[in-house]
């Protein structure tokens, strides 16, 4: 077990704390701030307790300074949700002389923020010296940033060497929760519902949970090289060729392992990728040559439903259709829709899925969705995280 924010004494100190503010961002402004919420319960709790924080993170992927990569809207948002000022220290260089005297200024409950890590390109590298100088800004570090700690970076792994105390915070220790604990030791029925564009993005994680499901619950684009693996047209819908013998593999495996394993029966098919594009529902197995498919179609949407009824944990990762289209968006919402009605836990997996059921309106009626995209994707598919590998133990 790691060691938590519940484990270690603030007071006074400064501390260094991760987090992954790594937001959409539409003409400078911050256009899903998700990731700033779910950093307000540990932020919350190390001001109470008197810390003086530093916060940290990356933004998008710079290779050095840029303007449109600064933290300074995370800044801003930021102080609005504490409702408290949160300093922005605007030096490109991330840590200096002057920034070390600002951080050493702070007094009990005050909040700076550094700029983008990744504006020191040592970052990625995991370089001792960078990591060295976020180290000297702190007494305790905390990483309660989940959906970096795949990344082996100065800022999620490095640090960590050079401060004496580690922990997580909350947001990290809930997603452990989530993601570790319920997936292994599940209440059963246990579901798993994959969908997104890609089998190659994805095998790693189906097989995974193949060793834990009792029903696993196939579609989105992936679905399409399924279907041409059991040896039925395609049309123009997305298909990995080249993935056919994993489809098949995953086929073979739910059989002998005993895994239900569902795939549409009916899909919404275009001849074209648009918003208001004309479409019609087929049977999966009579996509016609010039028609690609869009979404799951009705017939499928009752079937998946229906496999959720009894289920008691569902782990959703990936959307069913061009959830972004509202022609396309039927299958996705019927699912959360589905999910939002389950008494059991119900845990978004990251990325597109959990951006669908938050547009949709079904966040709150979740147990857990996760700020990770490739963090949630590894850990499912059984990787140690380096970011969390890297904090102290209990
Ligand atoms: C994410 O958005 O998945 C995380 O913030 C990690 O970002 P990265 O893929 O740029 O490392």
């Amino acid at each position: 077990m790691k060691k938590t924010i519940n484990d270690i004494q603030v007071k006074g100190q400064r501390v260094l704390v991760r987090c992954d503010f790594n937001v959409p961002l539409q003409d400078g402004k911050i256009s899903d701030d998700n990731r700033i919420q779910s950093a307000l319960p540990t932020l919350k709790k190390l001001i109470a307790d008197g810390g003086r924080l530093i916060l940290c993170s990356h933004l998008g992927k710079p290779k050095g300074p840029e303007a449109k990569s600064t933290l300074a809207p995370v800044a801003v948002r930021l102080s609005e949700l504490l409702g408290q000022n949160v300093k922005f220290l605007a030096d490109d260089n991330v840590v200096s002389a002057h920034v070390l005297a600002d951080v050493n200024a702070l007094k009990e409950g005050e909040v700076a923020l550094l700029q983008n890590t990744r504006f020191r390109p040592e970052e990625g590298k995991n370089d001792e010296t960078f990591s060295k100088e976020l180290a000297s800004l702190a007494d305790i570090y905390v990483n309660d940033a989940f959906g970096s700690a795949h990344r082996a970076h100065c800022s999620t792994v490095g640090v960590t060497q050079f401060v004496a105390t580690t922990a997580v915070g909350f947001l990290m220790e809930k997603e452990l929760q989530f993601l570790g604990e319920t997936v292994n030791n599940p209440d059963r029925p246990f579901v798993a519902i994959l969908g997104g564009a890609k089998v190659s993005d994805k095998i790693l994680v189906i097989n995974a949970l193949l060793d834990k499901v009792d029903k696993l619950i196939i579609g989105g684009g992936m679905a399409y090289t399924f279907f041409a693996a059991q040896g039925n047209g395609v049309g123009t819908s997305l298909l990995e060729k080249d993935r056919i013998p994993d489809a098949l593999a995953v086929l073979e495996k739910a059989k002998a392992k005993g895994v239900e394993l569902l795939l549409p029966v009916d899909t919404v098919v275009s001849q074209e990728f648009a918003r208001e594009a004309a479409h019609k529902t087929v049977p999966s197995n009579q996509i016609e040559d010039d028609w690609m498919g869009l979404d799951i179609g009705e017939k499928t949407r009752e079937l998946f439903t229906n496999a959720l009824k009894d289920a008691k944990t569902v782990i959703w990762n990936g959307p069913m259709g061009v959830f972004e289209f509202p022609n396309f968006a039927k299958g996705t919402l019927a699912l959360a829709q589905a999910m939002a009605n389950l008494d059991g836990t119900t845990v978004i997996g990251g990325g597109d899925s959990a951006a669908a059921v938050i547009q949709l309106g079904y966040a709150d009626k979740m147990s857990h969705i996760s700020t990770g995209g490739g963090a949630s994707l590894e850990f499912l598919e059984g990787k140690e995280l380096p970011g969390v590998v890297a904090v102290q133990d209990k």
